[in-house]
């Protein structure tokens, strides 16, 4: 089916079900076009909460849409691609970090939202890579923090807060894909340009990186900052993100090697197939959502967020 009458046909099906759709920012550019909504973990989680339809489309990868379906569990959580993962929240199983709490008795838990919800169901508290530091800062001080599954950012957060954490050795594989020597190259090509990482990054590039900034957090910076030319230390998705914001400015990837292979699991034909069915719906076993929200709404209510669009 040609494209046109595939955007077409998602736009009226969706109309006629009632349905909202929601998309990360690195989504592919076709599947930002058609969303309702764009926006990071965080905005996306508010998102759910408020938004008045039953039925919530969602593309992003599994935990984003899990996500969703704790925090709203009378509405119709649709994920297109259920088999689109997110491997650095699978580094981390609930009886391991089970294990690990068993170590360090006392220890408060930080859990980033990549993770499954039977991991959130036992930390006691979530945050996204745009309220870390404040959810982090927010931890009583006299505790041991164990912060999971990303090292990096549970890193970058610690020398933000002067808090030392207990990390959990996990990490983003297509955020790993940056090479100094190639923003060097870029930095020499485009002068003045202004370099914004995604936190997931490692310490070695977030040394070469100007700014170290969440997916909403670099959509606010690209916007007040006065530079022309930005280079974009994170999924490549965000390329499109922010070019189509900002026709004005100039946007690079720091890596086209950096794409994540399951956020562009979801396609327009999948789009279509997914409203046509309203399957596969995300389902959460009421136990685990119980426990999971609690961690959520704590990020929910304590993190100030960086504004998204
Ligand atoms: P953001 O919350 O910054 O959009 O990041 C989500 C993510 O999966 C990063 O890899
Ligand atoms: Fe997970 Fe990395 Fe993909 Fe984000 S970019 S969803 S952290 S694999």
């Amino acid at each position: 089916m040609p494209k046109s009458e595939l955007v077409e046909r998602i736009r009226h099906l969706k109309e006629e079900k009632g349905a909202v759709i929601l998309a990360h920012n690195y989504q592919l550019p076709e599947i930002q076009d058609i969303a309702d909504h764009l926006g990071d973990s965080l905005a996306l989680s508010r998102l759910a909460t408020t938004l008045p339809q039953e039925i919530i489309l969602f593309c992003g990868v599994f935990f984003m849409a899990e996500t969703a379906a704790i925090l709203s569990p009378r509405k119709r959580v649709i994920l297109p691609d259920p088999t689109a993962g997110c491997p650095m929240a699978d580094m981390i199983t609930a009886e391991a970090l089970a294990r690990l709490q068993e170590k360090h008795p006392g220890a408060y838990t930080v859990m980033y939202v990549n993770s499954t919800a039977e991991v959130k169901a036992l930390a006691d508290c979530c945050c996204t890579s745009a309220n870390g530091v404040e959810m982090v800062a927010a931890a009583p001080a006299d505790r041991e923090i164990i912060f999971a599954p990303d090292k990096y950012l549970g890193g970058w957060i610690a020398t933000r807060t002067g808090r030392e954490m207990i990390l959990w050795n996990g990490f983003c594989p297509s955020h790993q894909k940056f090479v100094p020597e190639e923003i060097r190259g870029l930095r020499r090509k485009y002068p003045g340009a202004v370099v914004m990482s995604h936190p997931e990054v490692n310490p070695g590039i977030a040394a070469e990186s100007d700014v170290i900034l969440g997916t909403g957090g670099m959509i606010d910076f690209a916007g007040k900052d006065p530079a022309g030319t930005f280079i974009v230390g994170t999924e490549v998705g965000m390329v499109y993100r922010l070019q189509k914001l900002y026709p004005g400015k100039r946007f690079l990837p720091a890596s086209p090697r950096a794409l994540c292979p399951n956020m562009k699991k979801i396609t327009l034909e999948k789009v279509l197939t997914a409203l046509e069915s309203l399957e596969p719906v995300i389902r959460v076993a009421p136990d685990t959502a119980r426990a999971a929200r609690a961690a959520i709404e704590r990020m929910l209510k304590t993190g100030r967020a960086e504004k998204n669009s």
